[in-house]
């Protein structure tokens, strides 16, 4: 496979890596301009490279932007980030000190707006303009076919479109025929649009955090006549507050301590702040709490604690509007919302360039394939925390290596720690189809730094060797 690597920031000098010459800096495309596209442009204009990014809807901001024109958003009308204000902003533009610890999707979409002004990033975004599709080229770098008609080639592409938009329903599906209305957690907007699911007796599944929220707001005294909450394992449903601050800003562990002594201290804690869990009726989670992708709700407890929510095990069997649960009970519903997650999708690489398998996608630092060099990933990772940050640290290393300051390992070693990387969250995580890319934030801007660094180093030998070569006679 044809590869580019880019060894000097100024436009005459061009490196060969896999044997290919390029004569001018790589001109880079860049699919999405969501949180994560956004900041891929930021770090490539910064470094001086040529970017030109393909965004399908009229605006910037992806998820964040409630009924998004381009149909992919999942917000639904209360969403309120569940990752705190400040562990979800980028570093070079932090969110404004009015922003609650939590804000709603609007005031989120409003920040992205804000920073893609701020930085003048729409100049480099075609609007309403959607990749169809994007295909290799025989000498290296994709070719582009645009909805609006049109074709263009790119030395690089960086995918950044989203994988919290293509529904997952659960497969194999669930048993039998149901009579009533059956919809996943995409199409939820509140509980009037797009569904008229007042007074209706609903049926949840999952225990995810999109579950968490549509089951509370479904579940507040006088909306559904009755909601039912089904869960296939059980999940630590973690407050948004812990010691009067955000969760995720109130680690009181000292790093140093192992991990073992720190899991069973955060299970400690659980236990004395937040109780058994069977207690209000879920499974007993099936793992430790570091051990799932978190789920987080304030308000659950306390709608199953009043009986507006009712728990459910696994369902198993639909027969018309009965449904049937695997302790034996079964309830009759109007409705069921299926929160079951997402697929991991590109519509626009056929699957011999890029074919994730069960949301599974290799991949050297969740930013590089295996087996090319101008194709890059941002925000393709699930982190325990907020992605915008780790989005903004990788593009800045997919910049660095575009302009020569970067250089990657050997291919032999960008296996050897993508497959131990890999094993190492595989074993940490319980196996399911949305614990295939887990993160911890800290550690990984840590690791990125500590790649950033070697990189730099490599890329230096590289060029020294090559200037010895030059000179030669
Ligand atoms: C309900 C919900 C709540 C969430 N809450 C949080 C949270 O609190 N904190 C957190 O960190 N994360 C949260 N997430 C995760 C979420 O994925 C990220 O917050 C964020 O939206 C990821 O940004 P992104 O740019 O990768 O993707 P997106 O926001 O999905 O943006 C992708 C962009 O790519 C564009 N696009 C897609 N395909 C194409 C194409 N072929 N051509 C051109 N453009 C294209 C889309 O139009 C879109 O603008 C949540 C997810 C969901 C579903
Ligand atoms: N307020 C917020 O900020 C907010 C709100 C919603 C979502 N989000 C984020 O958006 C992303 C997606 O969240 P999500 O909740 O939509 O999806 P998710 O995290 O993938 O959770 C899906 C849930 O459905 C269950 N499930 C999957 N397949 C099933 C099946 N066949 N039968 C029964 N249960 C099944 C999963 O159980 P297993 O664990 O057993 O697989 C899991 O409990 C996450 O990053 C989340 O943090 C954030």
């Amino acid at each position: 496979m044809p590869n580019l690597a880019l060894r000097s920031q100024s436009l005459a000098p061009i490196t060969l890596h896999g044997g290919i010459r390029v004569k001018h800096r790589p001109r880079v495309a860049v699919i999405g301009a969501g949180a994560c596209g956004l900041t891929a442009v930021k770090a490539l204009t910064d470094a001086h490279l040529p970017v030109q990014c393909f965004e399908k809807s009229d605006r910037v901001g992806g998820n964040w932007v409630f009924k998004n024109k381009n149909g992919l958003s999942s917000a639904y009308r209360s969403l309120h980030i569940n990752t705190s204000r400040e562990r979800m902003q980028f570093r070079d533009f932090p969110m404004p000190k009015h922003y609650p610890d939590y804000p709603k999707h609007d005031l989120i979409a409003r920040y992205f707006q804000d920073y893609a002004d701020a930085f003048e990033l729409q100049r480099q975004i075609r609007f309403e303009t959607s990749v169809e599709r994007a295909e290799p080229r025989a000498e290296g770098g994709f070719r582009l076919w645009l909805s609006q008609g049109g074709v263009e080639d790119f030395d690089a592409l960086v995918v950044a479109n989203g994988h919290h938009w293509d529904p997952a329903w659960p497969e194999p599906a669930i048993e039998g025929e149901f009579s009533g209305l059956e919809l996943h957690s995409h199409s939820y907007l509140d509980p009037d649009e797009p569904y008229a699911l007042r007074g209706k007796r609903i049926l949840v599944v999952g225990m995810g955090n999109s579950a968490m929220d549509i089951a509370s707001e479904l579940g507040h005294p006088g909306v559904a006549e009755q909601v039912w909450l089904s869960a296939r394992r059980g999940a630590w449903v973690l407050p948004k507050y812990a010691f009067g601050k955000p969760i995720d800003q109130s680690s009181v562990l000292p790093s140093f301590l192992p991990a073992s002594m720190r899991r069973a201290l955060a299970e400690l804690w659980f236990r004395l702040a937040v109780g058994k869990l069977e207690d209000f009726g879920l499974p007993k989670p099936d793992h430790h709490l570091d051990q799932a992708h978190p789920t987080i709700s304030s308000e659950i407890l306390t709608r199953l604690g009043s009986g507006d929510v009712r728990p459910k095990p696994a369902l198993l069997r639909r027969d018309g509007q009965r449904v049937h649960f695997a302790d034996g009970s079964q309830e009759l519903v109007d409705v069921i919302i299926y929160a079951t997650g997402y697929k991991v999708s590109f519509p626009f690489f056929s699957s011999d360039v890029v074919a994730p398998k069960a949301n599974d996608l290799p991949l050297f630092l969740r930013i590089f394939p295996l087996d090319r060099q101008d194709l890059f990933f941002v925000g393709l990772a699930q982190p325990v925390g907020a992605v915008m940050p780790l989005a903004e640290a990788q593009a800045k290393l997919i910049a660095e290596l575009l302009s020569g300051r970067y250089e990657l390992p050997e291919p032999a070693e960008r296996k050897q720690r993508t497959e131990r990387e890999r094993a190492r969250m595989l074993a940490r995580y319980v196996p399911s189809r949305r614990h295939t890319m887990q993160l911890d934030y800290d550690e990984y801007l840590a690791a990125l730094a500590a790649e950033t660094k070697a990189g730099h180093a490599r890329a230096r030998q590289r060029s020294a060797r090559a200037v010895r070569a030059e000179s030669r006679p």
